[in-house]
This record gives structure tokens, sequence and C-alpha cells, in this order.
């Protein structure tokens, strides 16, 4: 066999296999693990996306409904999610050029690279932070320059600390807000100011929007977008997995500068082939759905956020409830070492698994993180076993 890739030598194992791995081991053994590990919804797609698949992958009207979603593309997806940005944001989007379908934004967020990176050339990526932006670096033989991401400056990134002879090499400015891991949430002016420098230095700002419908306490998340200029500088990822329980559809899409977009569409053109056309026109109905018909699902977030600040809580364990995401992000406690050690201490003591900050780079570390995407029962057990095992430390 011939030798792998360099980029495989330095992709190694996702993050989730790795903990899933643990997981199963310790099951081999006999001992049953709670994951709080993985932000997967355990909550049901609501109803009318369902019904609508089953409506369009049996509609003998539409002949072409099993066929290539590239070579025969729907106009309504991608003309569903302007009407929902136009909705839910007031922004304007030519749907022919400013919106790309995508298979999970996953995929989108690591193919971009792909449109920009050549070999030498930099992405600015924050840290902690959702692995897939350096993974995208690593696969274009490009350069990642690491920007902290500051607990003292609500996890932002203090942007005028890049050096000089970094920005000359930059290309890529990654952002994500509500922010995972750290749950951190802003304000438009943050990205208005995030414009302004993307201009000045001549990036292009991707930001990450994945947790863009998944906010609490009548808090709402800006879309990049809405800052004035945005579309000459951003392209902003979506995704329909979180907010409508649909992580295992492979349904996203990708909006703003239409140069952007259409280099990404090019490269998926040339190596996928589209989105199963059931599952757009399904997708269509969850942008359409009226706030009720899907918000009920942030009612059981909320709920479980609050069950888990107060167990951290009352383990002395400082947190405060986060104003997006489905996730915790808490401060390893004193005693404990890293969060490595932390986490392999849950795991051991509690039975628990959680994701060390440390995933997420070096500048994670000292910190872990809970998922809620957990049932309420499971992730009360686990927010029981996890205080008893404190306790008795
Ligand atoms: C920050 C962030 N971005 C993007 C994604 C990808 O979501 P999907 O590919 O399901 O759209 C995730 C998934 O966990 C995420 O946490």
């Amino acid at each position: 066999m011939p030798k792998p890739s360099e980029r495989m030598t330095a992709l190694g194992p996702y993050l989730f296999s790795a903990i899933g791995a643990k997981i199963r081991e310790m099951k081999a053994k006999g001992i049953e693990v709670l994951s709080l590990g993985i932000g997967d919804p355990d909550l049901p797609t609501p109803d009318p996306i369902v019904l609508e698949l089953i409506r369009a992958t049996t509609d003998t009207q539409d002949r072409d409904r099993f066929r290539y979603g590239s070579d025969w593309p729907l106009e309504e997806y991608p003309a569903a999610v302007a009407a929902y940005y136009r909705r839910r944001f007031g922004v304007e989007l030519d749907h022919k050029t400013e919106v790309v379908p995508l298979i999970g934004s996953k995929e989108g967020i690591a193919h971009i690279a792909l449109c920009y990176l050549d070999p030498g050339d930099v992405a600015v990526v924050p840290e902690p932070g959702y692995p897939v932006y350096k993974i995208g670096s690593l696969l274009s033989l490009a350069r990642t320059y690491v920007l902290p991401l500051d607990p003292q400056r609500n996890w932002t990134p203090d942007l005028d600390a890049i050096p000089r002879e970094v920005l000359a090499k930059a290309k890529l400015l990654w952002l994500n807000y509500p922010n995972n891991p750290t749950t951190a949430c802003v304000d438009r002016d943050f990205f208005q100011k995030a414009v302004a420098f993307a201009k000045a230095h001549n990036l292009l700002i991707c930001h990450d929007a994945a947790y863009i419908e998944i906010t609490y306490d009548g808090y709402q998340a800006p879309s990049i977008l809405q800052a004035e200029g945005a579309k000459e500088v951003a392209i902003e990822f979506g995704s329909l997995s979180k907010p409508f329980s649909m992580t295992g559809w492979r349904i996203g899409y990708a909006v703003g500068n239409s140069e952007a977009v259409r280099l990404l569409a090019t490269v998926k053109d040339n190596i996928d082939s589209g989105v199963f056309r059931p599952i757009q026109k399904a997708a269509v109905t969850a942008l359409g759905l009226e706030e009720s018909q899907w918000q009920w699902a942030l009612e059981i977030y909320r709920q479980r956020r609050d069950w888990a600040v107060e167990a951290l809580q009352s383990s002395g364990i400082p947190v405060e409830k986060p104003k997006g995401t489905f996730y915790i992000w808490a401060p390893v406690p004193d005693g404990f070492g890293g969060s490595q050690e932390f986490a392999q201490f849950l795991l051991e003591r509690a039975h628990v698994a959680v994701t060390p900050g440390a995933g997420y780079g070096p500048a994670g570390e000292g910190y872990f993180r809970l998922s809620l995407t957990y049932p309420d029962d499971h992730l009360k057990r686990a927010l029981d076993q996890i205080v008893t095992a404190l306790k008795s430390a």
C-alpha cells in the first residue's frame, strides 16, 4: 500500500470520534457511561418537516426526485433561505448568486478553505473553536494563525493584536457567534467592527452561524450580513441541524459575498452532486415554519441549561447561564489539574463524559463543555453523578 498523505498524518481522528472510543471502551468493561459530550439534538425534527419529506419522496409527479440534486437543482430551497433572511434579519439576498445549498454546514466550512488558500497562505482561526476551521487550512496545505478568544473580552478576539506579517498573508478570518464551545454571544456592533477590519486588510470573513437560532431570554443573535457592507467581505454559514433537530439530514447553506458563494458552489459542483431533492423540499418547509412550530425546543434547552448551571454552581463551579447555544462552558475546578484530567476524573468517578476544553485547542485549557442535547432524565442523572463525584473528591 502507498504511504498516506502528510495531510492524513496531521489530521488524526475527529475530536468526538476519540471521545466515542473512550465511552465504548468503558461500556465493554460493563460500566454505563452517560455522555454529555456531543451537540446533537435528541429532540425529534418537527412533524411538518418529516411529513414534507415523505410527501416529496413519494410525489410521483416529481419524476426527478431521486436524481442528482445538482443536475436537477431546485430554486425553491435557495429562495426559501433568502426569504428566511429577509424575515428574520431584514437582509436581502439574491438567491441565484448569494446562496449556495450545503450538505450540512460542516462540509462548506471545510471546502471554503479550498476556494482561497494556497500553500503558504494563512487562515486566522479563533481558539477555542470548532475544529473544522483548522482542518480546512490543513487540507489546503495552508497555515493557521491561532487567534485566542479572551475570557476577559467575553471570548471575542482582539483583531488589532494580529501581527502585520500575518495579516499580509491572511485571506480568511473565521468567526462564530453564538460561539461553540464558549457560548459567548455578540451584538451587531461587533460584526460592524469586524467588517471594517476585513475591508482594511483584504480578508474574507467566514462567519459560522450554526447556533444563530439557539438563543434564550429574549436575545436574538445577529447575522453578520446585518452589518453595513458585510456582503463585500463576508460569507455566513448556516445550518438546519440545530434549530430543527436535523443533524442527520445533512442540509445547510452559505450566504453572502457572491464571489465566495460562486467559488464554493464550483468546488462543490466538482466533488459532490448536491442535496437529495426531497430533503431540500423538507428544508423549505422548515425555513417557512411559524416560530411556535419549532421554538418549543428552545424552551426544553433553556430548562436543561438552568438545571445544569444550578448543579454546577451548587458544586462551587462559577458559571453563568448562557444566552446562546446548547452548551455549558465552565472552568475546571481547582485541584483537578487540566481539562483532560478533569474529563478523565468525571469519566472514571462520575461515569459521565464531557468534552475537555483542550480538545478545542490550547486556549480552551482550563475549561470543559457539557452539551444539553440529551434527554431530561439522562441529563439529570449525569448532573447528579457529577455533583456526587465532586462532593466526594
Ligand atoms: C460551531 C459549529 N459549526 C458548524 C457545525 C456543523 O453543523 P452541520 O454540519 O450539521 O450543519 C457544528 C456542529 O456541531 C458546530 O458546532
